[in-house]
């Protein structure tokens, strides 16, 4: 269930704790001593590397590094043993050998040490699950909070914590970076540096046999150093524990393996297995989390993610040049974004920013020749502007003007106003004009080399204004009825692993899926008795053998009379034992013909996340272009909602030729199915035929486990 719209106020969530018990890790991030066992003389050793960063990042507690041979290192004292240390300490980072981790954690035990982090590698990334589960159990045991194995450490500049053997200096700043990733994670904290992006966190989870994501954001929900949460993610451990996490802050996600070949690198890499793509797609938006699809868009993202929420949708463009001003208004009306209808009151407050050729519609073009005070003036009047919700500030480099000056204008102005508002910048050119952007990426104004960049920036925080206000979902899934577990015991008790059609759809329709008028016959006489009053019907046989109906003419649509049941049974049937003599034949179901639009309701299970829902429109939609979206079990009625709108052809559904689908009956069976996710493997209602009168299940096929 998403927390989102909870979580966008600060308010405390107890329940979630309850289902989340958390390690504190404030020491983790905030420690005041920090020891490093491997710690070495030797500069090609990681644990000297390690504490070089620790000293040389300017770590202000107390350090000490654990070797057994050396008295000192890096003019720091050296203990044997971190139970030699004569003070508490409160983080211990392992580098040594596989084989003396064991042991070492033992040490961290013993002297009573709450966070441990685990470099070394050549646990379940190469197969060793047994010995990396010992380290979990005596983390858990003793209540330690266990990075790794297998990371690059954690940087926490907030505190000039640097316990990674990654690049020395990091910039400040409000982004918390998580990366499944240890090789990544270097390299990326190189790259933030050279964009001048400030990070608040960088954590290498490693094999995160302990702290995962979900703990991390845990933390970082509640942690003030903190604004915006990105992460690289290879594939999630636990999908279910990662759906109870409570989403208070932007939390943009870079997962990769999409595709099978990826997906099955990916799994090679860390020895976590990457669920299908669909399943994460549907699991980030019901939680909430922003995906991106690169590096730079997340980070990107990110940046404008620290920026404060806009407070409304008018969004003011002002340039330097009539043609990205106008490409800036198609991107931004492709995106959504709303702009200004050209009120009088921009003429009055704009024009005195301008020449007398520059143009007070929005965009607001103070031309060409504008000098940084002009930008600076224009700058000022939109962030003072009540009316105006976020601004966009555009420029192109000319020979006569000076980018640096003007983007120090603008952040001059910004940092005047408070900051109150979302203020982003475009700003395309050479050399000169990188220097700018620079400058303003470092004043923490995210600014790009291109439009698309700025105004997917920006739609990206509406996107995050939306999750935070959106409706909570409740779900209330009941158990089933007990006739729905008698049929499906005695199924299994028969060693059926498919259920017989008509099962199928008795079950669904005690879990409260409606269906058309239906009925079972064993024979000829019954199926005359039953079709009383429900003509014109379909005809389907029923036989275990039998599992594509249609392939053997088991299947006749609109049966309209008596004289035609007679003679279109005996057909079936007689073709039916002269096709496959050796079915055992055990009747036919009579379903009466409803017409609407068909659609698709199926449940599934992920190895990840476990039982999802599916929903799509029948026929070519779902067979061409797989038009379909899902949504992790359990949620109520809001999710039911969103995921219906998640199709691309969903409008459909508000009338076709006629015919208008009723939603709150689609939406009723897609909480039905749920019902049934403990007990069945898998369940299509294929299709589920809806109409103004309502949704009915006209075909049904359930799996058992
Ligand atoms: N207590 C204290 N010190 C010890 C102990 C102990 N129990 N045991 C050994 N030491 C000392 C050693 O004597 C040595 O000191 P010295 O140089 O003075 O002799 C030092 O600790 C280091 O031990 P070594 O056995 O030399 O180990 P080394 O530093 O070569 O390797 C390491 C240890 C780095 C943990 C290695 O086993 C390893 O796992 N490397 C991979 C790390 C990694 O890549 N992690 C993932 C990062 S993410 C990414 O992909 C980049």
């Amino acid at each position: 269930m998403s927390e989102v719209g909870a979580a966008a106020g600060s308010k405390k969530t107890p329940e979630k704790d309850a289902i989340l018990p958390q390690k504190d890790l404030t020491h983790l991030f905030k420690a005041k001593s920090v020891a490093i066992v491997g710690a070495s003389a030797n500069p090609d050793k990681i644990g000297h590397q390690i504490l070089r960063n620790l000293i040389e990042g300017g770590f202000e507690g107390d350090i000490y590094p654990i070797n057994p041979k050396e008295k000192t290192i890096l003019e720091k004292d050296a203990y044997p043993s971190v139970t030699d240390v004569p003070n508490f300490i409160d983080l211990v980072v392992i580098s040594v050998n596989a084989n003396f981790v064991m042991p070492v954690l033992k040490e961290c035990v013993e002297k009573g040490v709450k966070h441990v982090i685990v470099i070394t590698s050549g646990f379940s990334e190469v197969g060793n699950a047994r010995e990396e589960q010992e380290i979990k159990d005596i983390a858990d045991q003793f209540n330690i909070s266990l990075v790794g194995p297998n990371t690059l450490g954690v940087v926490y500049p907030p505190n000039k914590m640097n316990t990674s053997f990654g690049p020395r200096d990091v910039i400040l700043g409000k982004i918390a970076f998580i990366s499944q990733s240890g090789a990544l994670a270097i390299a990326l904290m190189g790259w933030t540096k050279m964009e001048k992006i400030g990070l608040a966190a960088l954590v290498s989870v490693g094999n995160k046999c302990d702290i995962g994501e979900e703990e991390l954001i845990s933390y970082f929900n509640e942690d003030e150093n903190v604004d915006v949460i990105t992460i690289y993610m290879e594939g999630i451990k636990d999908g279910r524990k990662f759906m109870q996490t409570a989403i208070k802050k932007p939390v943009v996600v870079l997962k990769v393996g999409r595709s099978q070949r990826g997906a099955r690198a990916a799994a090679s890499h860390t020895g976590s297995l990457a669920g299908s793509d669909q399943i994460y797609n549907a699991a980030f938006k019901q939680l909430g989390v922003l995906r991106a699809q690169s590096f730079t868009e997340a980070f990107g993202w990110a940046r404008c993610l620290s920026l404060p929420a806009p407070d409304g949708n008018d969004t003011i463009i002002i340039t330097n040049g009539g043609g990205i001003g106008v490409r800036t208004t198609d991107e931004c009306v492709a995106a959504g974004i709303k702009l200004f209808d050209d009120p009088d009151w921009l003429e009055e407050k704009f024009r005195e920013t301008m020449p007398s050729f520059g143009c007070t519609k929005n965009p607001v073009d103070i031309t060409g020749q504008a000098p940084a005070d002009a930008y600076q003036k224009a700058t000022r009047i939109a962030l003072e502007e009540d009316r105006i919700k976020a601004v966009l500030v555009l420029y192109c480099e000319t020979v006569i003007t000076n980018p640096l000056k003007i983007a120090r204008s603008i952040a001059g102005e910004y940092k005047k106003s408070g900051s109150k508002k979302p203020l982003l910048v475009a700003m395309v050119g050479g050399e000169r004009t990188r220097e700018a952007l620079h400058y303003l990426n470092h004043e923490n104004i995210p600014a790009f080399d291109s439009i698309s960049e700025v105004v997917d920036g920006l739609k990206v925080l509406y996107k995050w204004q939306e999750y935070k206000e959106r409706k909570l979902d409740k779900p209330d899934i009941k158990p089933p009825p007990q006739e729905v577990l008698d049929i499906i015991n005695n199924a299994k008790k028969e060693g059926k692993k498919i259920l017989l059609e008509h099962e199928a759809r008795k079950i669904l329709e005690l879990c409260g899926v409606t269906t058309p008028k239906w009925g079972y016959a064993r024979n000829l006489e019954e199926a005359l008795e039953i079709a009383k009053g429900m003509y014109p019907f379909a005809m389907k046989i029923v036989s275990p053998e039998i599992v594509h109906k249609t392939d053997v003419g088991g299947v006749v649509l609109n049966v309209r009379n008596e004289e035609g049941l007679k003679l279109r049974y005996n057909t079936m049937i007689n073709h039916i034992k002269e096709v496959m003599p050796a079915a055992k034949i055990e009747g036919v179901n009579l379903i009466q013909m409803v017409k609407g639009i068909e659609c698709i309701v199926g449940l599934s299970r992920d190895p990840q996340f476990g039982p999802a829902v599916m929903f799509g429109l029948g026929g070519v939609f779902v067979e061409v272009m797989k038009d379909v979206a899902f949504r992790i079990v359990p949620f109520g009625k809001v999710e039911a909602t969103r995921l219906i709108h998640d199709v691309k052809g969903n409008k459909i559904l508000d009338g076709f030729r006629g015919i208008v689908a009723n939603k709150p009956s689609i939406i009723q069976s897609l909480l039905a199915i749920q019902r049934l996710a403990p007990y069945v493997q898998e369940c299509d209602i294929n299709p589920l035929i809806s109409n103004e009168f309502g949704s009915f299940a006209v075909d049904a096929r359930i799996i058992l486990e």
